[in-house]
């Protein structure tokens, strides 16, 4: 074994694999309970002094946060939690585990190379073989789907939109998905393409096409999302350089270098910050990209659905400050609620951004409502964490996708 600095864990032990990649072997996932607010606050003096990730958060004292644990510090703070008698729970005994066993190799690509094409939603997918099944789509459905390059990541990998229509008239109202803002999020681009697959191929959805245009793009940081494959299963930002010359401090959180309310609260000028905001807003390629293509479809997109992980939230703009509201939020809200009871297999909650999960200035909500969309939505899919087994995609896919008949049916009123 060989032992490299660490790449995105916080401060503590990180050891490299023999082929190189970070290992995650006797981190864990810790469930804490604060119970009271002054153990609130020692909690949160502990996950600071330690400088740990959270993997959920919430301002609910009764209610768990998970935090990421690595192994050099689990003694010590086990004794000070026990010590102010806060209670606490082993989520995850060995992360590295639970990475091993998250996504079996069931591609269909072993079992058959001469496919047209190699996806499924039964493990997770290289950006290969996603971007191999748009490009299928394309060419098998010219007339429904075009594949839209709107430009380059910074390390030149193409940035693709599926356009998905049915219709001639110029003036149908369009629907905005966007997946793989996050890199480690990998149920979201999962999940924007089993949309994408069930829109194309099944015909019992076509009546979500009457009158409505889907724009969706599954991985919008391809770099990061095979960074993740490839090196560091839990690498979240861009893989652009910083200047710094450390491994954790490379890249940008693009979901706050957006062109609104940009460097506010939530958002760090710290590159080696897990929500570094760029030297400045649109800095980087793939924000670039993105807004400009939205914004010139800004007339047609009149709901718009960014699909992150996790915590089983549909959440509403601002997000840059706390108890500030678009005048037409409650529209926003009752059309949330509405979707959200579609929902069988999971329960999801619908609400403020900074009430629901925190404070984030220059997320990409928050701009795509300030240039004017009408419903604006990013979501936390289920369930917990970052790593979910593969055998979920499809229980978590099938069920957010019935929320799609309430969207569809409310934009193609709009025009
Ligand atoms: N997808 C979320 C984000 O954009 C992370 C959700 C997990 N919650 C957390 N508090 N880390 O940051
Ligand atoms: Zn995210």
């Amino acid at each position: 074994f060989l032992t490299i600095a660490c790449h995105a864990a916080p401060r503590g032990q990180c050891k490299a694999n023999r082929d190189n990649t970070v290992s995650y072997t006797g981190f864990q996932v810790w469930t804490i309970t604060p119970h009271s607010k002054a153990k609130q606050s020692t909690l949160m003096k502990i996950i600071r002094h330690y400088n740990l990730e959270m993997w959920k958060e919430t301002n609910e004292i009764h209610e768990p946060v998970n935090i990421m644990v690595p192994p050099r510090y689990q003694k010590e703070i086990r004794l000070r939690l026990e010590e102010v008698k806060i209670p606490y729970d082993v989520e995850i005994s060995d992360l590295q585990k639970a990475i091993s066993n998250e996504n079996p190799r069931t591609n269909a690509s072993a079992a058959n190379p001469k496919a047209a094409h190699q996806m499924d939603w039964t493990s997770y997918h290289r950006l290969d073989d996603i971007y191999g099944y748009l490009t299928y789509l394309a060419d098998r459905y010219p007339c429904r789907v075009q594949l839209l390059n709107v430009g380059s990541s910074y390390e030149g990998r193409p940035l693709y939109v599926v356009h998905i229509t049915n219709s001639t008239s110029p003036n149908t109202p369009a629907i905005w998905v966007d997946g793989g803002f996050h890199a480690r999020e990998w149920i979201s681009p999962a999940l924007a393409t089993y949309i994408i697959q069930q829109l194309v191929e099944e015909p019992s959805n076509a009546k979500l096409l009457v009158n409505v245009n889907w724009y969706i793009m599954p991985v919008v940081n391809p770099d990061g999302y095979e960074y993740t494959h490839l090196k560091n299963r839990l690498w979240r930002k861009t893989r652009s350089p910083t200047g710094s010359s450390s491994a954790k401090c490379q890249g940008v959180d693009l979901n706050r270098n957006f062109d609104f309310k940009w460097g506010g609260p939530g958002s760090s000028s710290n590159p080696c910050s897990q929500v570094y905001k760029g030297p400045s807003a649109f800095s980087e390629p793939e924000t670039l990209a993105y807004s400009n293509f939205i914004s010139s479809k800004s007339n047609e997109i009149k709901l718009y659905l960014s699909l992150h992980s996790s915590g089983q939230l549909i959440m509403l703009p601002w997000g840059y400050e706390r108890n500030t509201f678009p005048s037409d939020y409650d529209e926003m809200l009752t059309l949330a609620k509405n979707a959200a009871c579609k929902f069988r297999k999971f329960t999801y909650k619908v609400g403020n951004k900074v009430d629901l999960l925190y404070q984030a200035s220059g997320n990409s909500a928050d701009w795509a409502k300030s240039i004017g969309i009408k419903y604006v939505y990013s979501v936390e899919l289920p369930i917990n964490g970052f790593i979910l087994p593969a055998s979920n995609i499809l229980p978590v896919s099938q069920d957010f996708f019935r929320a799609m008949d309430v969207f569809a049916a409310e934009v193609s009123t709009l025009s």
